[in-house]
């Protein structure tokens, strides 16, 4: 069988569809090699001494790992130099990262969190690094309001999992890829060449912790899957929960399923970040057939107004989306 690896797929792209440019071909390149060392960096786990907290705080005010801080500062250092980037913006840092002076500026923007699923890293469950492409305006200085650009404007989007392989999910707005890390090789060898979300599904995914903040359009749902056979939907569900967005994402892509992080008494404003979460795997989604909302807007149209900003999140198979989502406008019109 013949063996692609991903860069001969992204020149495939830039030559039959013509979507990627050379520019951007490299980006998606550095990415994806900053993404081998992190992988590298989380499977020495203990051994390093890299595990545990970093004793700082991000942004949010969430205690950084160490792998936080390491995983942030090889995409920083990879992504600097290559003169495909404007700026960069991360989960991990308050403000967009300028190209320093001496090197050469691109016309792409990128954002990304470098390690998400941080609960996970100290118990050796699947991690990885998500990451949103876009355009820098021509003739703006690429700060902050450069970035704040609705999902539909993406060029690109991806992430790895670090788990019992490593895996690169991309969509470069062509459909979706999948790739696993050859270790021996060092390369990244596409293994799923056109990824596609079943329209239906009965698995949902949702930290049923949160249950007494949900709002009613998120409970009815749930207690409606929990019915089971017997109940309004006529199917039994099944229910995960890895509390790593990047693995949780990944079995959908897989299987079907749907994935919640609703807005709720406690996360008003939902608990993930648009910009480098809920966007890049929206577009990801998407291009897989499937739908992601926020309960009453598709993700991708909604209008940043802060880089960190968060968003409620429903994604995955398509008729599922759509009937929490009809569950939301239904309350919010009675
Ligand atoms: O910060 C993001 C994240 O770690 C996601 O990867 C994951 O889906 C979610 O938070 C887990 O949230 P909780 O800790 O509430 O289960």
């Amino acid at each position: 069988m013949r063996r692609i690896t991903l860069t001969q797929y992204l020149v495939e792209q830039q030559r039959e569809k013509g979507i990627v440019s050379g520019e951007l071909r490299l980006l998606i390149e550095v990415v994806a090699r900053a993404c081998k060392s992190i992988s590298n960096a989380v499977s020495k786990g203990a051994l390093t001494g890299i595990l545990g907290n970093a004793g700082s705080d991000n942004v949010q005010g969430e205690a950084q790992k160490k792998l936080d801080v390491i995983s942030n500062e090889v995409l920083l250092e990879a992504n600097e130099w290559g003169g495909h980037l404007a700026a960069m913006a991360s989960e991990e840092m308050e403000h967009p990262h300028q190209i320093p002076n001496r090197y050469p500026r691109g016309e792409f923007l990128l954002l990304m969190d470098p390690l998400d699923g941080s609960s996970n890293i100290d118990v050796n469950v699947s991690i990885g690094t998500i990451f949103s492409v876009l355009r820098c305006p021509e003739g703006v200085t690429p700060d902050e309001q450069a970035f704040l650009q609705p999902g539909s404007k993406q060029v690109a989007a991806g992430f790895a999992v670090y788990g019992p392989s490593t895996i690169l999910v991309l969509t470069v707005g062509n459909g979706v890829a999948g790739f696993t890390l050859d270790r021996e090789m060092g390369s990244w060898i596409l293994t799923q060449p056109k990824i596609e979300i079943p329209a239906d599904t009965s698995e949902f995914a949702i930290n049923m912790s949160n249950r007494r903040n949900w709002g009613p359009a998120v409970t009815r749902y749930i207690d409606e899957c929990l019915a089971g056979k017997t109940g309004p939907l006529g199917k039994d569900y099944n229910m995960r929960w890895v509390a790593s967005m990047v693995a949780d994402v990944y079995r959908i892509l897989t299987r079907g399923g749907i994935f919640m992080y609703p807005q709720d008494a406690k996360h008003k404003e939902g608990r993930l970040r648009l910009m480098y979460e809920a966007n890049p795997m929206s577009m990801i989604v998407e291009q897989a057939g499937g739908a992601a909302t926020n309960g009453m807007q598709r993700i991708l149209d909604v209008q940043p107004a802060k880089l960190h900003q968060r968003v409620g999140v429903i994604l995955g198979s398509r008729n599922e989306v759509e009937r929490v989502t009809g569950y939301h406008r239904e309350m919010q019109k009675s």
